[in-house]
């Protein structure tokens, strides 16, 4: 138990103390949380859904200025259709109602190129029409790490560009508008990255849930928040003497 005291900081405090500007999330565990339950497995998404939409106002309530969420990846068509319609429907219906959050600016990172095109356009007029508030929210929708990668190699080829630094590639990847991850969570005990923000989380922290993603409570992102600011980032380098 955590008693608080004067010198105990806020996770508010910590956020900001920490440097916490950028949390990235791997929601992971939606079909085991159901199939537990006797459920089908899109119910484990239509809750996992609710989470997700809990976790991403206490992150901004708490200081983060930008999320990021793996909602689908490009390896996730090969799941049965109906899994992934319902997953395209949620998301669906979540744009549909996103216009009632007032401080969140939406970006879909990943290829929309093969979304229905009503949903492209409605994706892309919510990014529109948003643009420039305050706490970023990035949704990765037909995301894949490598995918991403070799997309802004061609994108910089095609301008003509023979020789390339990483600014370069940073510049002409999805999330060219946020700072890179400091810290990724994921969900579902699994140990993996499974080809989420390979570039930009670099020098990420990373904290793994046990929790399967419905689980997840406001208390589990205090306790990463505060895994996160016991931690030392070094960059690379050694600690300062
Ligand atoms: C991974 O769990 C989760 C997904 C592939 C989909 C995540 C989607 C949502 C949380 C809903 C999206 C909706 C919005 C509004 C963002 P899994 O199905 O792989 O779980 P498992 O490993 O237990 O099978």
């Amino acid at each position: 138990m955590i008693v608080k005291n004067e010198t105990t900081p806020t996770i508010k405090e910590l956020v900001e103390r920490a440097g916490l500007r950028h949390i990235a999330f791997i929601m992971d565990g939606n079909g085991r949380w159901a199939t537990s339950r006797l459920l089908p497995r899109e119910a484990g998404h239509k809750a996992g859904a609710e989470v997700f939409r809990k976790i991403v106002r206490y992150c901004k309530d708490i200081g983060i200025k930008c999320c990021t969420v793996y909602a689908f990846s490009t390896e996730n068509w090969n799941r049965p259709k109906t899994e992934v319609e319902a997953i395209m429907k949620l998301l669906e219906k979540y744009a549909a109602e996103a216009d009632g959050e007032k401080e969140i600016s939406f970006h879909f990172i990943g290829d929309k190129a093969p979304l229905a095109d009503a949903m492209r356009e409605k994706l892309e007029n919510l990014e529109r029409n948003t643009a420039g508030r305050p706490y970023i929210l990035n949704i990765a929708l037909n995301y894949g790490g490598r995918a991403e990668i070799v997309n802004a190699v061609n994108t910089l080829i095609e301008a003509g560009k023979t020789e390339i630094t990483e600014s370069d590639i940073s510049a002409v990847l999805y999330t060219n508008h946020c700072p890179d991850p400091d810290l990724v969570v994921r969900t579902g005990k699994e140990l993996r990255i499974s080809n989420f923000l390979l570039w930009q989380s670099a020098y990420a922290e990373y904290y793994f849930s046990e929790k399967m993603w419905p689980e997840l409570t406001e208390g589990d992102i205090d306790e990463a928040v505060r895994s996160f600011a016991g931690r030392k980032r070094r960059w690379g380098g050694l600690d300062e003497a």
